[in-house]
């Protein structure tokens, strides 16, 4: 979409080439990177005609709550390298769209003060366990405390991907005053090492434990398989999201638009799935929708929309995939979401 290369263009320019590299990059040599947006377009979309169906509403229910559009934004780390007021600004256009904003563990702006920016908008908090259970404990409590309804677990993350430009520069460059948020209402002794936010292995029982820490519902976030979202489920969560951390973390791993039937087909009618990874238009939405997620989301589209302007450039990337998922809708024969079917998905031989 035009809109969009035009704010990547806008953000490649102004961003210090160490910032531009850690939003845009991803492990090894980038396969999966690149896979993840060409999948999607491996899939062509079948169109019905004649079916009366005009205008079509994008809208959807998504656990519990009434989304004006089916396009999520993703947890993405220190936002305010990308804009000044970063994660308060990303936060904004999310509610202002009727979409969900997923809080990053590794934001650069505390949980509180996002909540108060938009206190009316749907929030989500993002989850790096890390090693201290009771930091963990507080975090997830100041979660709930500030109205975030869900927690996404984060599970793909045991170790840190191979990220070759991050080798390359050193470690992200972050300008005076801004650092990673500790969450825990105060700063950290030492901020090199936020006691939260860091990683460690994780197993299926942490997902019932997130859940009792927190008191709300937890997805589970970077599933790739029909197996592993069936053992989310059976071990709890409300929701599976299909990812591969946007290419970031194990290269060469299946592409999301791949990974997608399969989960959907093992947990179908038991809990929604959600996708994200290379979505780039609202013919990108329609295919994951009718390939069986309930919602999708986007990372680096609404990054550069932050960088080249503010919250009115999240605000107009989230506008232009919601007009172009309508309309993508509409010219398939789908009045909306609910009536789309995989049969609107042709795979390429
Ligand atoms: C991410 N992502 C991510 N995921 C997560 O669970 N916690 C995080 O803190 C981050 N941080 C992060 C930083 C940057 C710079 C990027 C690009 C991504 C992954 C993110 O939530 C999502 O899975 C991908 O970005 C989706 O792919 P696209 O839309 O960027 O192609
Ligand atoms: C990343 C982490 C922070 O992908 O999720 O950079």
């Amino acid at each position: 979409m035009e809109l969009l290369r035009a704010h990547h263009e806008t953000a490649r320019s102004r961003l210090p080439q160490a910032v531009y590299d850690y939003f845009a990059g991803g492990a090894g040599d980038e396969q999966t990177l690149a896979e993840n947006v060409s999948a999607w377009r491996d899939r062509w979309l079948v169109p019905r005609v004649l079916t009366g169906v005009g205008a079509a509403d994008p809208a959807v229910t998504l656990l519990g709550a009434r989304l004006a559009s089916p396009v999520l934004l993703a947890p993405v780390a220190a936002q305010r390298l990308l804009h000044p007021e970063g994660e308060l600004a990303a936060a904004r256009a999310a509610a202002a769209a009727g979409s969900v904003y997923v809080l990053s563990t590794r934001a650069t702006t505390d949980l509180a003060d996002v909540a108060a920016a938009a206190p009316a908008g749907d929030r989500w908090f993002q989850l790096y366990v890390g090693p201290d259970p009771a930091a963990v404990r507080t975090v997830l409590a100041r979660a709930a405390e500030h109205g975030y309804s869900h927690i996404v677990l984060t599970v793909d993350f045991s170790v840190a991907g191979r990220r070759e430009r991050e080798l390359r520069h050193g470690p992200v460059p972050f300008p005076p005053g801004v650092g990673l948020a500790t969450h825990l209402g105060h700063a950290a002794a030492d901020t090199a090492k936020p006691p939260v936010g860091g990683w460690r292995a994780l197993s299926w029982d942490d997902v019932a434990w997130v859940r009792e820490a927190s008191g709300l519902p937890v997805l589970v976030k970077g599933v790739l398989t029909g197996e592993d979202a069936r053992l989310a489920v059976d071990a709890g969560a409300c929701a599976v999201i299909v990812s591969n951390h946007g290419g970031r973390q194990l290269d060469g791993c299946l592409p999301t638009a791949v990974a997608l039937p399969d989960v959907a087909a093992a947990v179908a009618g038991t809990a929604p799935v959600l996708v994200d990874g290379g979505i780039r238009d609202g013919g990108d939405v329609v295919r994951a929708l009718a390939l069986g997620a309930a919602a999708v989301l986007v990372g680096r589209p609404y990054a550069w929309g932050l960088a080249a302007d503010g919250e009115a450039g999240v605000r107009a990337v989230l506008d232009a995939l919601r007009e172009d998922t309508a309309r993508a809708l509409a010219l398939v024969g789908a009045g909306s979401p609910a009536a789309l079917t995989a049969a609107h998905v042709r795979r390429r031989p």
